[in-house]
């Protein structure tokens, strides 16, 4: 039960941690339709701050980039001036937090957002599944447009102005999401980028887009600032990487060149390939990993201390855990999340979860 690598401090390019423990990043969907964050995330994430780094739940950086119902955005003064008064309750509490910022991409439905957008992705390919709206319960996703090759520095700056307001307003880090099968993920996958341009085909190209998007970002924030998440082999979304060792081989070979904070490697829910992600990027990327997906705190401790990552997150655990980090370190007891209440409005399964007694 020996958790004591998880607690000594690291410092993730300028994001200076007291520990090693992050909480993940967890949509949650109490935000507006309009992608302002509800009054109550500020207390929500400022119970979890004794976590080393809080990353937030994946936020949008357009009307476009939406497509769940009730998912945050950082693009617009309302969603910023709500952003700023969680960046000071998790500072107050001693915390980092840093902002994961995403774009859906294909995954979406124009339902779910409350103004108008577009869905659109490297391809128009529909993605398999259904998804929720508040208005018409499960419906297919939308048939999404394929973007033009003139259209992607638009996507790229949107990333940059997101993260500039985010620095702009406090938060410690900002974590650009190229996994889970949402836009960066799209370009990279060998099935939903069906493109036959600059954007399609070899693994040079398909990395083109994300490297892109990093490219701008930097242009805008300091690279010390900047995390990037990946999920090797996550088939999640309907994503297919045939060729998933050479191209993580070559994605994390080029994102090891821009001195970014960190790489934050999801292990997939199913690992329906036989390479694990976080030893493949062991070897590859240089620079400091988180890895996340289905450790405990003894398991996260382990990975530290052999050298394979420096910091792990935490996901299922720290929706129904605030206080994660003392959790670990005492050995206490973990409560059970109740799934119901992972994407319910309100508070109830959100900032009620019980904290050890003092
Ligand atoms: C309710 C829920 C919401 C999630 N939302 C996000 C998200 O917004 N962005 C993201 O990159 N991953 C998201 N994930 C994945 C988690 O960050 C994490 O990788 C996953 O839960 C595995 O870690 P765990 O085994 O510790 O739970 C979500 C997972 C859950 C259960």
């Amino acid at each position: 039960m020996n958790t004591t690598s998880l607690f000594s401090p690291l410092s993730l390019g300028g994001i200076d941690m007291k520990n090693r423990i992050v909480m993940a990043p967890l949509t949650r969907s109490r935000a507006s339709t309009t992608g302002i964050p509800a009054p109550f995330a500020a207390a929500y994430y400022a119970q979890r701050a004794t976590a080393g780094l809080v990353i937030t739940e994946a936020t949008q950086i357009s009307f476009d980039a939406m497509g769940y119902c009730r998912t945050p955005g950082i693009h617009t003064p309302e969603q910023r001036a709500a952003w700023s008064k969680v960046v000071d309750a998790v500072h107050a509490k001693g915390g980092k937090i840093a902002v994961q910022l995403w774009h859906v991409g294909r995954i979406a439905s124009a339902l779910n957002r409350g103004v108008a957008g577009e869905t659109v992705a490297p391809s128009a390919v529909q993605a398999p599944g259904k998804m929720w709206t508040d208005q018409k319960g499960m419906v297919d996703h939308d048939v999404p447009r394929a973007l033009e090759e003139s259209e992607i520095p638009r996507i790229a700056a949107d990333f940059a102005a997101s993260a500039k307001a985010a620095v702009d307003l406090g938060f410690d880090g900002v974590e650009i999401h190229s996994a889970n099968g949402y836009l960066l993920h799209q370009f990279l996958s060998s099935n939903v980028n069906q493109r036959n341009d600059n954007y399609g085909g070899s693994i040079e190209n398909r990395v083109r887009m994300p490297l892109e998007v990093v490219e701008a970002v930097l242009d805008a924030v300091p690279a010390n600032r900047v995390g990037l998440r990946v999920s090797p082999g996550h088939e999640f979304n309907g994503i297919q990487e045939t060729d998933l060792e050479d191209l993580y081989a070559h994605y994390l070979a080029r994102l090891s060149g821009y001195g970014l904070a960190y790489l934050h490697v999801m292990r997939p829910f199913a690992n329906a390939s036989a390479t694990d992600p976080v030893t493949l990027a062991r070897g590859v990327y240089k620079g400091a990993i988180i890895a996340c997906g289905g450790y405990t705190g003894v398991t996260g401790a382990q990975l530290v201390s052999s050298g394979g990552a420096e910091a792990i997150a935490f996901g299922t655990n720290y929706i129904s855990n605030p206080d994660l980090a003392e959790r670990i370190k005492t050995g206490a007891a973990l409560t059970a999340p109740h799934q119901a209440t992972f994407y319910t409005p309100g508070e109830k399964g959100y900032t009620d979860y019980p904290v050890l007694a003092a």
